[in-house]
């Protein structure tokens, strides 16, 4: 039997191929997403066929005057950039238990009040679902809830109940009588999606879909699903603190800078408008080890306390542990303080972390990382009421990092008095891009000299030119 005849399997995640079949694909590690491949050889030619709608000039097309309606959840809207559009399919990813039937119960309630609303549970009971409803007081007339796990039967409470929101938590537990596999597996779910895409598309309604997060994170089922919805938002949270945070990854209808922020508690979920402050313990005296940074999530400028302890070990392999920071990016500043600064902290444990469970990614941080090490390591404390920006290089040089004006109006308004930031910040404090109200595309524009960017008089802000110069600050 020549090479080329035998049979070819193929993964449907991945794309991966292999001569023989197997259980988990070789590449992506998915398991049961290897399938025959119908062995293609040579290219066919196509002929052409019925169109569905001549192509014409674009300014011919009519443009499609759906608008977002909001759902009624502030922070919710935020994100999906004014609230839900008509026939939009949203896929809302998560962990498990982080909160994504109680976001959604609640998103359900309120634009129930004015619209109604289907709310398809796969994976809790009818009754389950009630009883949260009444703990989050979300019973209302408008919302309609079925307890369902077939496709097929999901369809048929859509033409009955004739929704303009559509909720299926979640995307992964209903199955179709007419694919291969087990519900949640790459075709089931390709199949399912598909299908509501397609209805959502059809009848304008406004689907948001629940899809898991496997361990490493990633949406489980094929990465067909996120090509296929319009919007995917990521629902993420330290599993130890109320603080919950949706971002976009990706939105066919509006930027995806923007976070929004809750609060998980007993009774539901709050948005947390003005998340500033959540991120800063409070001293009454400055604390050796504590430094304040302000970065930007989203659009929004948020102080967040840096918190490092420092320690001799006799162990030959030094800790350093850090939760809330980007485990490489500390290593990277440690390394760089070994390195240029000759700080001897290479026979001892590191351990950096965040307050109130923020994750921090926003490389203006370095800085107020490196100088809360140097605070831990010599038990001195940083200057009370301050705040420190700016980007650490591998030279040990350091940058100036966007948005400084911003940044300190708003540390100003929570009551911090000075600022530690990179030369020449505030002189070419750079051009922040935003998308213009009336067009589409993204134009880089200056600061307005708004309130947002001014701060208190007084407040007293000193430029570095290094990391030597910052250090001094520690005393
Ligand atoms: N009776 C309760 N009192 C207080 N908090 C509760 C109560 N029940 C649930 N919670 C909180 O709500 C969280 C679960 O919320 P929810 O069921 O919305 O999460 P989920 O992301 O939909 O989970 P799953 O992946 O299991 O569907 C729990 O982790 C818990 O913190
Ligand atoms: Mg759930």
């Amino acid at each position: 039997m020549s090479k080329a005849a035998r049979p070819a399997y193929r993964c449907g995640e991945c794309g991966w191929t292999t001569a023989k079949w197997v259980g988990r694909c070789g590449e992506c590690q998915a398991w049961g997403t290897v399938e025959e491949a119908g062995a293609r050889q040579g290219v066919h030619v196509v002929k052409p066929g019925a169109v569905t709608a001549p192509a014409v000039p674009i300014g011919q097309v009519k443009a499609e005057t759906a608008h977002a309606r909001p759902t009624g959840v502030a922070e919710l809207d935020r994100v999906l950039g004014g609230g839900l559009v008509p026939g939009a399919v949203v896929l809302l990813a998560g962990e498990p238990g982080i909160g994504k039937s109680t976001l959604l119960l609640e998103a359900a309630a309120r634009t129930a009040q004015h619209e109604t609303v289907l709310y398809v549970t796969g994976e809790e009971s009818a009754s389950q679902v009630r009883m949260r409803a009444d703990r989050i007081g979300a019973i209302e007339d408008g919302l309609y809830l079925a307890a369902e796990t077939d496709l097929a039967a999901l369809v048929a409470h859509v033409e009955k109940v004739q929704p303009r929101l559509l909720i299926v938590d979640s995307v992964q537990t209903i199955g179709s009588a007419d694919a291969t596999g087990v519900p949640g597996g790459v075709t089931q779910v390709r199949e399912v999606a598909g299908n509501l895409v397609r209805l959502a598309k059809e009848r304008g309604i406004s689907t948001v879909l629940v899809g898991h997060v496997t361990k490493d994170g990633t949406i489980a089922g094929p990465r067909v699903l996120e090509h296929l919805v319009d919007v995917v938002l990521q629902f993420e949270g330290d599993r130890n603190s109320r603080l919950r945070m949706v971002r976009a990854a990706k939105n066919r209808f509006g930027p995806i800078e923007e976070v929004g922020c809750f609060d998980l508690h007993e009774r539901g979920i709050t948005g947390i408008s003005d998340p500033s402050g959540l991120f800063v313990s409070r001293h009454p005296e400055p604390v050796p080890g504590t430094c304040v940074t302000v970065t930007i999530e989203g659009t929004r400028p948020i102080p967040a306390e840096l918190q490092a302890l420092v320690g001799p070990t006799e162990a030959p392999q030094p800790r350093r542990t850090s939760s809330g920071l980007d485990s490489y990016r500390v290593a990277m500043v440690l390394a760089v303080m070994e390195r240029r600064l000759n700080a001897k902290i290479g026979k001892c444990d590191v351990f950096t972390a965040t307050v109130g469970g923020i994750r921090l990614t926003d490389p203006a941080v370095d800085l107020a990382l490196m100088l809360s090490v140097v605070s831990a390591a010599g038990d001195k404390a940083l200057p009370a009421g301050m705040v420190v920006l700016g980007e650490v290089g591998l030279a040990g040089e350091l940058r100036a990092v966007r948005d400084v004006r911003r940044r300190l109006a708003e540390a100003s308004r929570l009551g911090f008095t000075r600022a530690l930031v990179p030369a020449g910040s505030l002189a070419n404090d750079t051009p922040r891009l935003e998308p213009p109200k009336s067009r589409g595309g993204l134009v880089a524009v200056r600061e307005p000299a708004s309130r947002t960017t001014n701060f208190a008089p007084g407040f007293d802000v000193t430029e570095v030119e290094n990391v030597w110069d910052a250090l001094a600050h520690v005393r």
